[in-house]
């Protein structure tokens, strides 16, 4: 067997909690690879709506397993606030989920770190979701981390405790006023005691075993590829690699064992943060996405930036994940527009190119439009699909190479149309 990937194709937020959840009863696994509590995916159906934030998307399933992987950092305080969500809704998690010893723990002292590296930035600033990310991949990368496995040593306290103090150093030197960290601690201790009751693995062990028994698994990205901290507009990203090798990294399986790659894309674009987005929209138009599609975040409730889809992103995207299978969300937010543009290509320097610029920053970079023709009706998964949205679709195939498997045409899980009926 092999593991299929579902990402995002631009800077997060695409729909990716709706579509694993939609695709879940395929899978026997769905696993997190990389990322934290600074993603936030959005499920709908039977009239709730949850949003997860470390926990994979297939938890609502009976009869399936949950992973959350070694490449994902876990703040013990908002995964035990993510799981008394889930006992309020009566979701048996606890046979449903399992941790990788080798995750990364995000401590207090990582969410103070965040929250003075970005103070010290200023108008530099990353717009970090300040959940710690930045600083506890520095720790892991910098070999001074915590992880998982580590609550089950005699030392932890130990541990925690040098890790800590060198914290509490740096954001000293940092000048940084310390304030709350007794309470933040309180609680995350009490959280760490929470997550032990959950069982923990040795996730790479785990997944290959699972593979060779022919168990079905979904790797289930978080954030965009336009984030990935190798290919994305750096130093504006986050501190992962969201493309498809760090489902490699993140769980333990060898690149030949990826099958179909899911490539996730909005039918416009949304950036929540700061950093470039060539074809953003300041004006009515972008506030008229806003407005419709609801653009604001979910994990920190700021408005996204929106704008057209961007053409040369999406095919940087695709190359970068080997992309088998798109699939394009939010059609619906685009119902009353009479013209939709998308950016074929860019001017960089002057000149036509289809390539992402070194910086995707530079402002030389200049976006080229083509228009498409609206559809300007509801969409609804049981009717035939409007002409324009058709062709619309084709366009995107024909520039990308790549299928479009699946229109997603609303939040509800119910509101989603397979085209191809090798998913479905
Ligand atoms: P994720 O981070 O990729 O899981 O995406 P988010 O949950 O952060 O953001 C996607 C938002 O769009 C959520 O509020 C979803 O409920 C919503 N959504 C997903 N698919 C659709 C769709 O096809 N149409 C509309 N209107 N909303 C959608
Ligand atoms: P999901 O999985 C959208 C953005 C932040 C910021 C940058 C770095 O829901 O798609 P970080 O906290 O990682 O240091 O922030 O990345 N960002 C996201 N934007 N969706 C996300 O996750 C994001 N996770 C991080 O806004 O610009
Ligand atoms: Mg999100």
């Amino acid at each position: 067997m092999q593991v299929d990937v579902l990402l995002g194709m631009q800077w997060g937020d695409e729909g990716k909690g709706k579509i694993v959840d939609v695709l879940t009863p395929n899978y026997d696994i769905i696993a997190r690879f990389q990322g934290g509590p600074n993603a936030g995916h959005t499920l709908e159906f039977d009239g709730k709506k949850f949003v997860l934030h470390t926990i994979p998307s297939g938890i609502f399933h009976e009869g399936k397993m949950n992973l959350i992987g070694n490449g994902v950092v876990i703040d013990p305080s908002i995964f035990r606030k993510e799981i008394d969500n889930l006992i309020n809704q009566g979701v048996p998690y606890k046979e449903r989920l399992l941790i990788s010893r080798k995750a990364h723990l995000i401590l207090p002292t990582h969410r103070l770190l965040d929250a003075a590296s970005e103070a010290a930035k200023g108008k530099d600033k990353i717009g970090s979701t300040l959940k710690g990310i930045g600083p506890t991949y520095m720790d892991k990368t910098g070999r001074n981390g915590l992880r998982v496995g580590d609550l089950e040593s005699p030392h932890f306290q130990e541990k925690y405790a040098a890790l800590r103090e060198k914290h509490i150093q740096m954001l000293e030197r940092m000048d940084f006023e310390i304030e709350g960290l007794d309470e933040m601690e309180q609680a995350w201790m009490e959280a760490v005691d929470f997550m032990k009751g959950i069982p923990f693995t040795n996730s790479e062990y785990y997944i290959n075993n699972a593979l060779k028994a022919g168990k079905r698994i979904l790797a289930e990205g978080a954030q965009g590829s336009l984030l990935d901290i190798e290919f994305g507009s750096y130093p504006f990203v986050t501190s992962s690699n969201t493309i498809c090798a760090g489902a490699c990294t993140g769980l333990g399986i060898a690149p030949n064992k990826i099958g179909d790659v899911y490539g996730i894309f909005k039918a416009y674009c949304t950036r929540v943060g700061s950093g470039p987005f060539p074809t953003e929209l300041e004006d009515e138009v972008g506030q008229r996405l806003r407005d419709i599609g609801h653009e604001y975040g979910a994990t920190t409730g700021r408005p996204r930036r929106c704008g057209w889809l961007d053409m040369v992103a999406l095919n940087y995207a695709v190359m970068l994940n080997g992309v088998t299978k798109l699939i394009m969300t939010k059609a619906d937010v685009l119902n009353e527009f009479e013209t939709i543009e998308v950016c074929t290509t860019y001017k960089f320097k002057g000149e036509e190119t289809s390539e992402v610029p070194f910086d995707h920053a530079d402002d030389r970079i200049e976006t080229v439009y083509s228009d498409i023709k609206g559809w300007e009706s509801e969409l609804n998964v049981n009717d035939p699909m409007p002409k324009q949205l058709e062709d619309y679709i084709a366009f995107i195939e024909k520039e990308t190479e790549c299928p479009i498997s699946i229109v997603s045409m609303g939040p509800d899980r119910k509101q989603t149309l397979i085209r191809d009926t090798q998913v479905a």
